[in-house]
């Protein structure tokens, strides 16, 4: 999966009707036993990575994460080396294989696979609720007090995506300072563009796609200690997440854990794609 497509996904592209089903699945919590998991670092793997989208009993999510439980074990150890190793790609696991150590695998793989037999299709877990919950809003008033400082075009996807910045996360680009500080607010508007009757992408006389219905808003705040509790392989410092809907309404059933397996792969970046963007726009003015 591209990740402009896992993007789209979050921002729009997931229907009110699934939405709303995913909400009526009952929220089972498993509890582990202790002594099904060996050392303290499968442990808090396990509970406060893999149990993200895997589920705590290796049972998912949510669609598209596929169940744990059941598997063979020497399939999922094959599979997490492969992510490492990358003969097998995907935009999270990619990112978590990478940050897990080789001697990780088998003891991850063996917990999942004897929390079997293989759930049904449509089992789910509940999200971890430190990502369900956040500190990230958008303001009430948004975009008063924020600059916009970018917008980036998706042809294939239709989408475009305006980027802002709050006064804190301006003025601190504009003083070139490397860390954004607490209080900072970055705000992607996305938009799904203008088509013609058969669907062409139109533009406007300076060849810009043109926005035509605002889809949502996500949202990057930073606030102090706002990290704690994500563990450390996840953690995109004092970072927070968010996604509205084009209402403002925030949208409760999104696991922000993907916005921090993507935007951790930005960590000398601030946590953001467009921190050079924001640098370039906030020098120059
Ligand atoms: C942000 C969500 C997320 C987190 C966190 C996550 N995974 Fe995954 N995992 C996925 C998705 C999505 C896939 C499907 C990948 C694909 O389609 O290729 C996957 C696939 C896998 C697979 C391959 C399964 C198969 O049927 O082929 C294994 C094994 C796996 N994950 C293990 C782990 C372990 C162990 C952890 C914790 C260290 C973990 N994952 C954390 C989302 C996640
Ligand atoms: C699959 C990877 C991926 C995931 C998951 C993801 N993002 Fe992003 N995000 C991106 C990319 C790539 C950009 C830059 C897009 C561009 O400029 O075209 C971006 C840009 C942004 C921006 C604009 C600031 C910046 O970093 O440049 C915000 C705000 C944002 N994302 C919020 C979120 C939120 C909230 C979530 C979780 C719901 C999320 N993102 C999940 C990849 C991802």
């Amino acid at each position: 999966m591209s990740m402009r497509i896992v993007v789209m996904l979050m921002f729009g592209g997931l229907s009110a009707g699934a939405a709303r089903h995913a909400r009526l699945v009952p929220l089972a919590q498993p509890v582990a036993q202790e002594t099904e998991l060996p050392d303290a670092r499968t442990r808090s793997l396990v509970r406060e990575v893999c149990a993200a989208c895997h589920g705590l009993d290796g049972v998912s999510v949510s669609e598209g994460i596929p169940h744990l439980a059941g598997q063979r074990t020497l399939y999922l150890e094959r599979q997490l080396n492969a992510f490492k190793s990358g003969g097998r790609k995907h935009d999270f696991m990619s990112v978590i294989a990478a940050r897990l150590e080789p001697s990780d695998m088998t003891p991850l793989a063996r917990y999942f696979s004897e929390k079997g037999p293989l759930p049904s299709a449509e089992a789910k877990s509940p999200r971890l609720p430190q990502f369900a919950r956040t500190n990230a809003t958008l303001p009430v008033d948004f975009p008063k007090g924020f600059t916009r400082y970018n917008t980036s075009e998706d042809r294939g996807l239709k989408s475009i995506m305006f980027a802002w910045a709050n006064d804190a996360a301006w003025n601190s680009a504009r003083a070139k300072e490397t860390d954004l500080p607490v209080g900072s607010i970055v705000v992607s508007e996305n938009w799904r563009a203008r088509v013609d009757d058969k669907g062409a992408v139109l533009l406007d006389a300076q060849g810009r796609m043109i926005p035509e219905r605002l889809q949502s808003y996500g949202v990057i705040a930073k606030g102090q200690g706002w990290g704690d509790g994500i563990h450390e392989l996840l953690r995109n410092g004092d970072w927070n997440y968010a996604v509205y809907n084009a209402e403002r309404k925030r949208d409760i059933e999104t696991n922000l854990a993907i916005c921090f397996v993507c935007h951790q792969t930005r960590a000398s970046e601030q946590y953001l794609f467009t921190r050079s963007k924001l640098a370039a726009a906030a020098r120059g003015q």
